[in-house]
Order: structure tokens, then C-alpha cells, then sequence
């Protein structure tokens, strides 16, 4: 045994030292795949195709009963692929040592982690780093947690979630690039790039993972793993667009989601996996389960019990079982019964296989596990400096009347109020698992940087009462209000008042759906008594979801929206309340002005009664209760200066060159340099399938000094044009389209052009 272990390792050695180019890498790793296939019983297949949690419970429930020493001694018979929440270089080497030494064949493990925003340096939450709309930035913050995940054992993060979402009830919003499908599979580009690299055996990159493969931001009604229905022009035109983009960039593993998609759990669901992942995009990596979800779809009502999951998951097309323990149960003999084919296996372990000589792993199965490395990486100087950098870039002014904003450095009176001001827990947000509790710099500590104002902090009032935790629900404050009368006082006495308010970063992320967006507890009670006595407040939220606000537009003259920024969270927002950092986010999703409104979208449909016809009639699309338009629409953003734009003009040669070309004047008319997202959107007048009001089809991040003027081009081709018909093929129509361009999506600068 030990022989045939060893030889097998000292040919893949040979082989990976072989590389010359793509190509020949290809090939080359083609044909080891082949000989260790070759010597494969059908168990230690099977046994590729299983995922094992770490020996705790961590991202969601563990299996009941001893699982640890089962999971010990299928470590050893060569019947565990995979592994997920085993981290640090320590344990890593441990487990790893097992199956290297103790299995029969010796195949390395790929260890899994939910690096989501990441690792122990954290970043802001991926809805904070889409409102920045800056792809280097997003991309560079992914660089960072690929470097210290990697530096920590671990090869391939569970990230990026790529969902489009239109619905702020539900918790996961936070986890991805927010409504638009444009601006997602951009992001999703730059978050695959950052962490995979050029060269995925790189001891600084990661395999990423796209997921939930598909329609899990779409769960009615905001509720977590609700029931998804959704028509083929959503499907094609808005859910999958990210997931093709993040194939197209080589992302090496997909992940399906927990819902079911019009009655069939994504997990066994075959048009998903099979007939658009695997058959139409050709995608030739690696499809993991969500934790447990071949098991539920017996709960789903789709299977019978755990052995008909797994044959379900299996014929779909999903190569590796995470926490089900379906597939190392009951595969084998599902082979052997002939209900699944051994050639299905055989291709789900080349995947797999695949991947882990991509990894660089049969190379060397330690190559993560490096402790000097580990200690010079995790926590650096430069990965803090990266992260400060994007969370500054994500920061959106949302309201800035009579230019509260930026504070004046010295001679002023501050009060710092609110539960979230001091907070060194909830800016690291929802999906830090490997980040240490209490780490990030809280706003109290950022605005100390700035010692010539005298601050005064009072919490006001408390947001949670008792513990927090990943995995438990959090318990809201909604009567202790002891702390009022402090903050009122403080608030009586100061120049300015920074209210600091929003979410516990727990009260996001998986699991964790609002049927309210308000600011929650008693946070709204206490901002109207600081109002009575001090209106000239900023109020800087902190949260994972747009909120319902509308108060506070109101009221309340300055409003930045800071999410939940990562470690850094503290610097970046004094700088940008001190002007040290000139605003330039910009909402990657509406802000309702009241739930009844949600899902709110600004890529709507017109539908056929889209404007009041005359006063008072109530025969058209609207409430008679609240206006149709969001609080604060997508791609809305402010800055300390002001952009003017101008001549829009259209080059329409499309049939000579496919491409319409738009071109636009930008003046920066303030006082100060700033940052400006053009954003341009096209409406196709009329279509075979009706297409939406406006959709987002470019943008461009610019920056302009005082009194400077730049002109920015925009080319539109079949890409931008074209969208999918109901029968899920690509199509440009000819007919009218018009085009605005703008800073937000309530752009009113407008061309038009005919495509013949
Ligand atoms: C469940 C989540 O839906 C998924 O996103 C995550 O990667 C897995 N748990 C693993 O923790």
C-alpha cells in the first residue's frame, strides 16, 4: 500500500514540474488525473465526492451524534474528499497528515472556508464594497482574503455569492453585489480574479466558489430558503448573468443553493446543473452542495429519503455532498444498482481531482501550511492598508443638506451618540468566522484621531441585550432606556451630533430575514428626542440592508450610509466625516421608503398602466398609501463637490460596426477634487419580451479636480443591446432605445437611437 502511495506521488511531483505554458499544463494534468483515476476503487470515488465539516458545529447544525470518530476513520479509508471549517496551519497539516499517510491512495485534501469578507484582516461587507462600483478595490480586498486564507491552510473559499437580490427582508443581501445584474457580474469578475489569481497553485491564491447556483435571492417574501418561482426572463435576465460572468472568468467551483427553483431544489435540480451549468456553458469545474442540502430535499417534499437525495443530486450534476453524508452512504450502491451511471462519478471525480492538481496539492499536500508565512501575512500592516482603502471607497453620502458635512477639524463641540458608536463587533459584520471578536476600530476610536474638536460620547442607549453569535438569534433592546438622558445632555451641549446608528452585524447574513427594515429596538425613539434638542445631526448608519429611513430624509440634514466596513471601519468613516476622504459610493440597491414597497427595483417593468392618467383616478400601477419611487434610488450617491453633465451625443454606426457610441461631458463644478460612477442606462422601447424601464449597461469611476472637465466614452455592443427571450437565447432586437446617463439611476440627461 505504502509503495503504490508513494510512487503515485513522486509522478504527480514529475508532472506538475513540467509546466510550461496553459496548455501543456492542461494536458498534463489531464493525464494524472487519468492515472490516479485509474486506481481508484469505486468507494474511495465516492469517497472524493464527500465533504466533512471540521469536528464542530460552525456554519450551520452538525450531524447528530459521535460524527468526530466516524469522521477520523473515513479520513483514513480514503472516503473524504474535502473538508470545511478546518483552519490554521496546525490543523490543517493534521488532517491533511492523515489521509496523506493513512489512506490507502494518499489524495490530499481541498480544505473549504467561508472567507466571505475576509479572513482574519476583515473587509467591508460585499454590499459595502459594491457600493464603491470600483472593481480594482474589490478585486484587491478579495487579493487580501485569498492571501491570509491561504497563508492559514486553506485552498478555496465559499465566496463569492453572486445572487442578485431585490428584497432587503432578506438577510443575505449583505453577502452579495446587491439588485443590478450588470453591476453584480462585474463584481463577480473582480471578486473571482482577486481570489483565484493567475496561477490557482500559487501559495497567495484560492479556489473561489459562485454561488447559490440559482434564484436564492429571490426567496419569496425575503425569507430565508423560502420557495423561489420565478419566470425565464428572470432567470435568464437577471439571476444568471453573475454566475455566467464568474464562469467566463474561470471561477473553479459552484455552489447550489438551498431553495427550490419553480418546485425543484436547486440541489437535485437538473435544467440548473446539468442542461445550463455543466451542457450549454460547458463549465468544467467542480459543483459543491450548500451545507446539508442533499438531505433537504426530503424535507422539500422532492425526495424519499437520503438515498433517493443522493441519486437526485448525483443525475443533477452536484460533484461534491456538503454535510448530507448521502453521497458515502448510499452512492455505491446506487452505482451498483444502476440508478446512477459509474460514468457520472467518474466525471465528478476528474472535477475534483482536477481542481486539487490545479491546487498544487498532489505537489505538495502542506503547501499551505507554512507557520512562518501564516504569522507574517495574517493580520499585516498591508492587508489592514488594503482594507482601510476599500472601506473609505464604500462609504455613500446619502444627504448632505446645507453641508453638514465635512466637520470642521477643530474649535467644535461633538457628541458621539448611539449603541453602535463604540462597537468594535458589528463593523466586522455577518461572515467573519476566522476574524477575532471585538478587532475592528470603532467610529469612537476613528473620530479620536481628530483631537482638536472636543467629543463627547454617550451611548444613548443599548441596541442587543445578552451575548451575540454566528449561529443564535439576537435578542433586541425595546425597553431599557437609562442611557437617554446622558446622550440628550450631551446632545444639548454640542456644536454637532454624530448619531451612530443601524444593525448588530448579526442581525444580517445567513439565516437572518427582517419582516421590518426600521432601525430596530429603540434607536428611532432615541434619534427623534436628540432631535428636539439638537437637529444639526449626522447620522451614520451602520447596517448589512437598505433600511426604511424615511424619518430620517426627512429630518435628519446628514445622512452617510458606511454598512458594515470591516477592521478598519473607524478610520474610514472619521476620515470621511472630516474630509479627509471625499465620498464617492454609490447604492448598489434601492432604499425602500416603506416594506409594503419591497421587492423595489429600478429595472422594473413599465406594465401597461404605468402613469396617472388623470388627477385622482386610481385606475394605474401604484399604492394609494405610499409613493411608487424608492427613498433613495440605485446608484445614488453624494460627494463634497458637485458634478455637472453635459452633450450626450450618440454615434450610431451599429451596422457597420456593431457598436453605438456614447460619449458625455463631465464638470466637476465644486470646490473640492472628488470621485464621480457615470452611469449610463438603456431602455429598449419595445421587444419581443418587454424589457425593463431602464437597465444599468456601463459605468465609469472618474476622478475630477476643481473646475476640470472630462469626457467619457461608452461603447454599446450585442452585449449591452441584446437580452435573453423566452426561451433562454440571446437576441438584439432591432427598434428604439433610449439612453440616460448620470450619477444615479434617476439620471435624467437623455439621447436616443434606432437600431435598424
Ligand atoms: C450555508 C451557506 O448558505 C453557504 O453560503 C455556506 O458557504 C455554507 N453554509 C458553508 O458554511
Amino acid at each position: 500500500m505504502k509503495t503504490l502511495q508513494l510512487t503515485i506521488i513522486t509522478l504527480f511531483f514529475l508532472s506538475t514540474t513540467l509546466f510550461v505554458n496553459g496548455q501543456v499544463k492542461t494536458s498534463m494534468i489531464e493525464k494524472r488525473v487519468d492515472s490516479v483515476l485509474a486506481l481508484m476503487t469505486l468507494e474511495e470515488k465516492v469517497g472524493q465526492m464527500n465533504q466533512y465539516n471540521g469536528f464542530w458545529n460552525v456554519t450551520g447544525p452538525a450531524p447528530e451524534g459521535g460524527a468526530a470518530q466516524k469522521k477520523y476513520n473515513d479520513l483514513r479509508k480514503g472516503l473524504v474528499g474535502s473538508m470545511i471549517n478546518v483552519r490554521g496551519v496546525d490543523q490543517v497539516r493534521a488532517v491533511q497528515k492523515i489521509v496523506v499517510e493513512e489512506s490507502r491512495l494518499g489524495i490530499p485534501l481541498i480544505i473549504g472556508f467561508d472567507a466571505i469578507h475576509g479572513y482574519k484582516t476583515t473587509s467591508p461587507i460585499p454590499l459595502g464594497e459594491a457600493a464603491s462600483w470600483d472593481m480594482e478595490a474589490i478585486e484587491l480586498s478579495a487579493r487580501v482574503t485569498a492571501l491570509e486564507s491561504a497563508a492559514s491552510g486553506i485552498n478555496w473559499t465559499f465566496a463569492p455569492m453572486v445572487d442578485i437580490s431585490r428584497d432587503a427582508r432578506w438577510g443575505r443581501v449583505m453577502e452579495g453585489g446587491g439588485e443590478d445584474p450588470y453591476l453584480g457580474s462585474e463584481i463577480a469578475k473582480a471578486r473571482v480574479r482577486g481570489f483565484q489569481g493567475d496561477d490557482l497553485s500559487s501559495v497567495n491564491t484560492i479556489a473561489a466558489c459562485a454561488k447559490h447556483f440559482a434564484g436564492y435571492g429571490f426567496s419569496e417574501s425575503g425569507k430565508d430558503y423560502n420557495t423561489v418561482d420565478v419566470g425565464t426572463s428572470t432567470l435568464y435576465n437577471a439571476i444568471l448573468p453573475p454566475f455566467e460572468a464568474a464562469q467566463k472568468a474561470g471561477v473553479r467551483t459552484f455552489m447550489n443553493s438551498f431553495n427550490d427553483l419553480n418546485g425543484i431544489p436547486a440541489t437535485g435540480n437538473s435544467f440548473l446543473l446539468r442542461d445550463i451549468l455543466k451542457n450549454t456553458w460547458k463549465y468544467e469545474g467542480v459543483v459543491v452542495s450548500d451545507w446539508g442540502s442533499i438531505g433537504e430535499m426530503i424535507a422539500h417534499g422532492f425526495a424519499n429519503d437520503l438515498k433517493h437525495a443522493a441519486e437526485y443530486a448525483a443525475l443533477a450534476g452536484c460533484d461534491i455532498d456538503m454535510e448530507s453524508s448521502a453521497y458515502v452512504a448510499h452512492l455505491v450502491s446506487l452505482v451498483k444498482e444502476k440508478k446512477v451511471p459509474l460514468a457520472l462519478i467518474d466525471d465528478s471525480v476528474k472535477r475534483i481531482l482536477t481542481l486539487k492538481f490545479e491546487l498544487g496539492l498532489f505537489d505538495d499536500p502542506y503547501r499551505y501550511c507554512d507557520p512562518e508565512r501564516e504569522k507574517a501575512v495574517i493580520n499585516s500592516e498591508e492587508n489592514h492598508q488594503a482594507v482601510l482603502d476599500v472601506a473609505k471607497k464604500s462609504i455613500v453620502l446619502l444627504k448632505n443638506d446645507g453641508n453638514l458635512l465635512p466637520l470642521a477639524k477643530s474649535g467644535q463641540k461633538i457628541a458621539l451618540i448611539g449603541p453602535l458608536a463604540a462597537d468594535k463587533n458589528s463593523p466586522l459584520g455577518n461572515w467573519r468566522l476566522a476574524a477575532d471578536d471585538n478587532t475592528a476600530i470603532s467610529v469612537l476610536e476613528g473620530m479620536k484621531e481628530y483631537p482638536k474638536n472636543k467629543l463627547d460620547y454617550a451611548k444613548g442607549v443599548e441596541l442587543i441585550v445578552g451575548k451575540t453569535e454566528f449561529i443564535s438569534e439576537v435578542n433586541i433592546n425595546t425597553s431599557d432606556k437609562s442611557g437617554f438622558e446622558q446622550a440628550i445632555n450631551a446632545a444639548k451641549k454640542a456644536d454637532k451630533v454624530i448619531l451612530v446608528m443601524g444593525e448588530h452585524g448579526y442581525q444580517t447574513g445567513e439565516g437572518r430575514s427582517r419582516a421590518k427594515l426600521d432601525l430596530p429596538g429603540l434607536q428611532q425613539e432615541l434619534m427623534q428626542a436628540i432631535y428636539s434638542v439638537n437637529p444639526n445631526i449626522v447620522l451614520v448608519l451602520m447596517n448589512g440592508r437598505p433600511l426604511t429611513i424615511e424619518w430620517a430624509a426627512e429630518n435628519i440634514p446628514a445622512i452617510v450610509e458606511t454598512w458594515h466596513l470591516g477592521s478598519q471601519s473607524g478610520h474610514a468613516i472619521a476620515q470621511v466625516l472630516y474630509g479627509d476622504y471625499n465620498p464617492s459610493g454609490k447604492l448598489p440597491m434601492c432604499f425602500p421608503r416603506s416594506v409594503g414597497q419591497v421587492p423595489i427595483y429600478y429595472n422594473h417593468k413599465s406594465t401597461g398602466r404605468p402613469t396617472i392618467p388623470a388627477p385622482n383616478l386610481v385606475f394605474w400601477s401604484h399604492y394609494g398609501d405610499e409613493k411608487n419611487s424608492p427613498l433613495y434610488p440605485f446608484g445614488h450617491g453624494l460627494s463634497y463637490t458637485s458634478f455637472l453633465y453635459e452633450d450626450l451625443s450618440i454615434s450610431n454606426d451599429y451596422k457597420a460596426t456593431a457598436e453605438i457610441k456614447v460619449s458625455v461631458k463631465i464638470k466637476n463644478a465644486g470646490k473640492v477634487k472628488g470621485k464621480e460612477v457615470v452611469q449610463l442606462y438603456l431602455r429598449d422601447k419595445f421587444a419581443s419580451v418587454a424589457r425593463p424601464v431602464r437597465e444599468l449597461k456601463g459605468f465609469k469611476l472618474i476622478e475630477l479636480n476643481p473646475g476640470e472637465q472630462k469626457t467619457v466614452e461608452f461603447i454599446l455592443g450585442d452585449r449591452e443591446l441584446g437580452f435573453y427571450n423566452n426561451h433562454g437565447e440571446w437576441v438584439v432586437e432591432t427598434g428604439g432605445f433610449e439612453i440616460y446617463v448620470g450619477g444615479s439611476s434617476a439620471a435624467t440627461l437623455q439621447n436616443q437611437f434606432e437600431l435598424k
